[in-house]
C-alpha cells in the first residue's frame, strides 16, 4: 500500500520524441518531489513501436496486470514510422485505455500568459475551459466490420457504441468535475442530436436525468460543429465541455492549438477508481526525433496532472508555476525548434524553477 507521500509511477516512453520529452517531465517530477517530500518510484516499460519491430509484442497480458496495479502512468507518444498507422494506435494506445478502463480522457484548454494563441484579441482570461472526453465507447470500440470486401459492393461500417452505463459514468464525471471546478458552475454537453438521433438522443436524455441531481451547475446543449466555431469565436462561454469519443477527438485539438499548441497541451486518461494514465497530446513526431527541439511542456503538464491526480496538489502546483514563470519569461514561442532554446534546457530550466521558487 502507498500513503499520500509515496508513489509507483508506470513510465511509458514510446516512439519518436516520447522518450525525449518524457525524460524532462522526469525532472520535473524528481524536483517536484524533492519539494515536497515525495518519494516517486519509476518503473520504465519499453512499449512501442521499436519492441514491437523487434519482438512482435505490443501490449504483454502481464504488463497490463503489472501497470494496474500502479499509482499512476506517464506516456511519451505512440506512433512509429515503420509501422502501419493503426496497430500502435489500437493495440497499445486505446488497448490501455480501454483494458484499464480509463473512461474518462480529461483535457484542460488553458492559455497560460505569455503563449500566443492563435486567436485575434483573445487572452488568458477567455481561454480556460475543461473538456470531459469519453474514452472507452463511441465510434473508437471497433465495432462495424466489412462485407464483400474488395468488390464494388464494398460495405464498410463502423459502429458507435454508446451505452447508458458508459454514458451516465461518463456525464456523471462531468457534472461532478464541474461542481469541484468551481468556476463558472457550466457544464455544455456537445453532441449532435439533429442527426445521430439514437446516439445523441440517449446522452441528452441522461444528461438532462442527472442535471436535476445537479441544481447548481448551468447546463447548456451545442452541436459539436458548432461547438468547433465557438471554440474558435467564443471560447470563454465553455467551462466544461462534455462529449464523446470521437467528437472529443476532434475539439481537443482546436483546444490545444488556441491554448498555444501541441507543445503545451496535456490531458489524463481517468479511471476514478483505478490507475490512470497522463500524456502530451500530441503525437510522436518522428521528423523531429533525436534533434533536441521538441517542446518538453506538454508532457511536463501531464507529469503536473498526474501529480494532481494522486493527490500530491502541492508539487503539481510547483510544477504548473514553474512552466507558467518560463513561457512568460523565457520561452515565448512554443514550436517545435523554435523555443530559443532545445529540449533538455527547457526541461532543466524548469526544473531549476522548481528547485529555487
Ligand atoms: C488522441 C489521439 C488518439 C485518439 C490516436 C493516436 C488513437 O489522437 O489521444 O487524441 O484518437 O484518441
Ligand atoms: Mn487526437
Amino acid at each position: 500500500m502507498t500513503d499520500k507521500s509515496n508513489f509507483s509511477i508506470a513510465v511509458i516512453p514510446g516512439d519518436g520524441t516520447g522518450p525525449e520529452v518524457v525524460r524532462e517531465a522526469l525532472k520535473a517530477l524528481e524536483a517536484a518531489g524533492v519539494r515536497e517530500h515525495l518519494r516517486l518510484d519509476f518503473h520504465h516499460y519499453d512499449l512501442g513501436g521499436e519492441r514491437y519491430l523487434k519482438t512482435g509484442e505490443i501490449l504483454p497480458e502481464g504488463v497490463i496486470a503489472e501497470l494496474g496495479k500502479m499509482d499512476a502512468i506517464l506516456l511519451g507518444a505512440i506512433g512509429h514510422p515503420d509501422v502501419k498507422p493503426g496497430i500502435l494506435e489500437k493495440g497499445l494506445l486505446l488497448e490501455l485505455r480501454f483494458r484499464l478502463d480509463m473512461y474518462i480522457n480529461l483535457r484542460p484548454v488553458v492559455l497560460f500568459p505569455g503563449v500566443e494563441t492563435p486567436l485575434k484579441n483573445k487572452g488568458p482570461e477567455d481561454i480556460d475551459f475543461v473538456v470531459v472526453r469519453e474514452n472507452t465507447e463511441g465510434l473508437y470500440t471497433g465495432g462495424g466490420g466489412f462485407l464483400r470486401k474488395g468488390t464494388p459492393q464494398e460495405v464498410a461500417i463502423q459502429e458507435s457504441i454508446n451505452t447508458r452505463y458508459g454514458v451516465e459514468r461518463c456525464l456523471r464525471y462531468a457534472f461532478d468535475f464541474c461542481r469541484k471546478r468551481k468556476k463558472r458552475m457550466k457544464l455544455t454537453l456537445c453532441g449532435k442530436t439533429n442527426v445521430l438521433t439514437y446516439a445523441s438522443d440517449l446522452w441528452e436524455r441522461v444528461f438532462r436525468l442527472l442535471q436535476e441531481e445537479y441544481p447548481e451547475v448551468r447546463t447548456d446543449y451545442a452541436n459539436v460543429d458548432a461547438v468547433c466555431m465557438w471554440m474558435i469565436k467564443n471560447p470563454e462561454w465553455f467551462d466544461v465541455i462534455v462529449t464523446d469519443n470521437l467528437f472529443g477527438d476532434i475539439i481537443t485539438d482546436i483546444g490545444a492549438i488556441i491554448q498555444g499548441g501541441l507543445g503545451i497541451a496535456a490531458g489524463g486518461n481517468i479511471n476514478p477508481q483505478g490507475v490512470s494514465m497522463f500524456e502530451p497530446i500530441g503525437g510522436s513526431a518522428p521528423k523531429y526525433t533525436g534533434k533536441n527541439v521538441i517542446n518538453p511542456l506538454a508532457a511536463i503538464m501531464a507529469a503536473s496532472m498526474m501529480l494532481e491526480h494522486l493527490g500530491a496538489s502541492a508539487a503539481a502546483k510547483r510544477i504548473e508555476n514553474a512552466v507558467k514563470k518560463a513561457v512568460l519569461r523565457d520561452i515565448k514561442n512554443l514550436a517545435a525548434g523554435n523555443m530559443g532554446m532545445g529540449t533538455v534546457e527547457a526541461g532543466d530550466l524548469i526544473a531549476d524553477y522548481i528547485a529555487r521558487d
